[in-house]
């Protein structure tokens, strides 16, 4: 299910006019002129609270009618942005997409202290348990994963959030945003198990150039949606959202986290960092889900305002993704000056192609590069992970809620 051939969920109905009316909007207000079939929303209100035993006040008059039932939510007027429908009200549903994710990403719910970290503690110790290029590795993935999913989640929770109107995302994002502390905290568990310099690694995002330069190129996308001024409902506005999405979904989580994680799994594969690797395991399978949802949502978005899909915009999209791989595969070089774990920087070039073109074609655009294989292949193995079953057969870690409750 997990991998790069994943299908994309089939969007929603093109929407037939663009609505202004924004996300904050109260839902009563925004849903005071009813567009289509006022007459028929009407009797369909009254027989529908008959059916139900429901009193409608005899003295009612059409207006009050007209308003109390256009105030209940149709999923045929729900939208994912712009959208007039009350955001309190999960169903009925439209976006069924959105909502298995939701459930599927609760049935993956992981936490790190479930990991044994003690073979890596010991492995780390051991003056000659790694070379200098593994260690290198390791302190760079960690240099940029502990704060990357904190600009996640900031971006979920001060900017994307606010601008969605469609409350099975919201939903989506809820848990994304969740998985993103967990996230954190795992990076955060694997700095403190192994004893690192915690100044050093949550620094680098400053002060070591190639993970400086790929939060800088990500910052301005968060900002247009972090800016309390900035409001959906415009076609620019709604392009620079559409952008802000697809650098976040296709590019960010689509494409900046594979070198780090290619180069950790491949450690478990050779049994070194077993336990950093099974971490990173079950980050990649969340974060392929982040990437299909955040995809998802974008092409969905352009199924319902198809006029923000315009030739222009499409071009600024491909640069962006060019960009992205430029950066990435500079961050593959700074990270394997030599070839380590039988891994150079030249197969991340061919690995990163790939990549973008596969994102280029989940969001409905032309492949960016002519020949492009996946050296990894075994990359999709670990993304389909089930929880019965360890890719790096450590323990088998199956969720449970913590204990039942006692009322004694
Ligand atoms: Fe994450
Ligand atoms: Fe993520």
């Amino acid at each position: 299910m997990l991998n790069f051939d994943d299908d994309i969920v089939t969007p929603a109905q093109p929407q037939s006019a663009v609505r202004t009316a924004h996300a904050d909007q109260p839902a009563a207000a925004a849903s005071t002129a009813p567009d289509v079939g006022h007459a028929a929303q009407v009797a369909g209100y009254r027989a529908q609270m008959h059916e139900q035993g429901l009193p409608v006040s005899a003295a009612a008059t059409e207006e009050e009618l007209a308003k109390a039932a256009a105030s209940r939510v149709r999923a045929e007027d729900k939208r994912v942005i712009n959208g007039g429908a009350d955001v309190n009200q999960l169903v009925p549903f439209k976006y069924t997409w959105a909502w298995d994710k939701y459930l599927a990403g609760c049935a993956n719910h992981w936490m790190p202290q479930e990991i044994n970290m003690q073979r890596d503690i010991e492995l780390w110790k051991r003056p000659d348990g790694l070379t200098d290029d593994e260690r290198l590795i390791i302190k760079r993935n960690l240099g940029f994963f502990v704060t990357a999913d904190s600009l996640a989640a900031n971006n979920i929770v001060l900017g994307t959030y606010r601008h969605i109107t469609a409350p099975e995302c919201r939903q989506y994002l809820l848990r994304q945003a969740f998985e993103e502390a967990i996230h954190t905290h795992a990076y955060q568990y694997i700095v403190q198990s192994l004893g690192l310099d915690e100044s050093e690694i949550f620094n680098a995002y400053h002060e070591v150039k190639c993970i400086r330069d790929k939060d800088e190129f990500l910052i301005p996308f968060i900002n247009t949606l972090t800016d309390p001024h900035f409001k959906t409902g415009t076609p620019q506005a709604d392009q620079d959202l559409l952008k802000s999405l697809i650098v976040f979904s296709c590019i960010m989580e689509g494409l900046f986290f594979y070198v780090g994680f290619v180069q950790i799994l491949s450690m478990g594969r050779q049994n070194k960092m077993t336990g950093a690797a099974e971490q990173y395991q079950y980050i990649l399978r969340d974060e392929s889900m982040h990437c299909s949802f955040g995809i998802d949502m974008v092409n969905t978005i352009k199924m319902e305002n198809p006029h923000l899909w315009t030739e222009a915009f499409k071009d600024e999209i491909k640069a962006l993704i060019k960009r992205g791989v430029e950066l990435e595969y500079a961050y593959a070089e700074d990270t394997m000056p030599r070839g380590v774990l039988g891994l150079n920087a030249t197969q991340f070039k061919e690995y990163l192609r790939f990549i973008a073109n596969r994102r280029c074609q989940q969001i409905g655009l032309d492949p960016l590069f002519d020949k492009a294989e996946n050296p990894f292949p075994w990359m999709s193995e670990v993304m389909d992970l089930k929880k019965e079953k360890n890719f790096f057969e450590t323990r088998v870690t199956e969720y449970q809620t913590g204990g039942a409750l006692s009322w004694e």
